[in-house]
């Protein structure tokens, strides 16, 4: 009684446990991503892998590919066996495309045009009737920065040496900034880096070196991401003192010459007109005394005028002469 029981329930379980095992594994699916994130320069073209395992054809299910916080406005949107345009995130509109074979199970995305604003986290999620799954992959854009700037100046109370100033912006991510003299050797003494970050988060480096004035052995300073993303500038470190102070100074002189001169023309002109209006204005009134007395009221006001021009601004001696 108890062995037939017994017996009864493992045929049951034999019977049901392959076929509940099988039901799912015939229906769930892993996504392989990368493990690091994904990089590429500003204004190229990239694809972030996904690929679906194991290799199904993805061809029936749903393919959203979106930011992190942005999952109703995905950068793409595979279904129904297209991609809907609708609801997709302009900013990815006609940039993107899935062109690794979906019939392998590649949904990986191609983004075009790359810029600095499309770095971040991007989530590939793969649906299908009975399953969903989800990855996500980082893109970092780098970002090649301006050429160099070298400049030398004289080291404050330096003993003689020169201060040589490297600068250089608009890099992402942060990138390292080397000196070199002209054998190539890296020169890592007495430097200092400082870096800023702009609100795109692109990055600005700066470095100076102390070092003895040559006119031959010029110094390289490099800012590099990688070996083929870089950037050189060569300098001799020297302080041109000739060239560079006479017209300098010559220009400053001259605009100070000049400003002088027209000031001191204008002062000696609004000497000569006071002292004209002053015996015109005396000349003016005097005549017009003895010219017309009946006139009470202008009589009146004039010699209140002509003291008011003794001591007035010259200003007002223009508006009386023109008058
Ligand atoms: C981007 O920069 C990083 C270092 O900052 C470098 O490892 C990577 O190779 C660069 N990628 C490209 C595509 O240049
Ligand atoms: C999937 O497609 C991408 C983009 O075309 C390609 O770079 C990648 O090598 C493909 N992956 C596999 C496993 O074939
Ligand atoms: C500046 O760059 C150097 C490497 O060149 C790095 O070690 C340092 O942490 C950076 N400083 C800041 C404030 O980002």
């Amino acid at each position: 009684m108890h062995s037939g029981l017994c017996l009864r329930v493992l045929i049951l379980a034999a019977l049901t446990v392959p076929i509940r095992a099988a039901q799912p594994a015939q229906e769930t699916f892993t996504l392989t991503v990368p493990d690091g994130p994904t990089s590429t320069l500003s204004g190229s073209s990239v694809s972030l892998l996904c690929q679906v395992s194991p290799l199904i054809n993805a061809e029936p299910l749903e393919v959203r590919w979106y930011r992190s916080s942005n999952f109703h406005s995905p950068a793409l949107l595979y279904k129904d066996h297209k991609i809907q345009e609708a609801s997709v995130d302009p900013r990815y509109r006609g940039r993107v495309s899935l062109t690794g074979g979906l019939e392998r199970g590649n949904v990986s995305l191609t983004l075009e045009r790359v810029t600095v604003e499309d770095r971040g986290e991007y989530v590939c999620q793969v649906t299908s009737e009975q399953w969903y799954e989800k990855a996500s992959v980082f893109l970092t854009v780098n970002v090649t920065g301006s050429e160099p700037v070298l400049s030398v100046a004289k080291a404050r109370g330096g003993g003689g040496q020169v201060n040589v100033i490297c600068s250089s912006d608009g890099w992402s991510p942060q990138p390292t900034l080397t000196w070199r003299n002209k054998e190539g050797t890296e020169i890592r003494n007495g430097r200092e880096v400082l870096n800023t970050s702009d609100p795109q988060g692109l990055v600005s480096v700066s470095s100076w070196l102390l070092c003895a004035p040559s006119d031959s052995d010029w110094l390289a300073c490099t800012v590099s991401l990688s070996e083929e993303v870089k950037r050189e500038g060569r300098i001799l470190p020297h302080i041109y003192t000739a060239p560079t102070a006479v017209p300098g100074v010559s220009k400053e002189a001259f605009i100070v010459t000049l400003v002088l001169l027209i000031l001191s023309l204008v002062i000696i002109c609004a000497l000569c007109s006071v002292i004209l209006c002053k015996r015109r204005g005396s000349m003016w009134s005097s005549f017009k005394k003895s010219r017309n007395r009946s006139d009470q009221t202008e009589l009146g006001q004039r010699p209140a005028d002509q003291t008011e021009l003794g001591q007035g601004p010259a200003g007002k001696c223009f508006i009386l002469i023109s008058r």
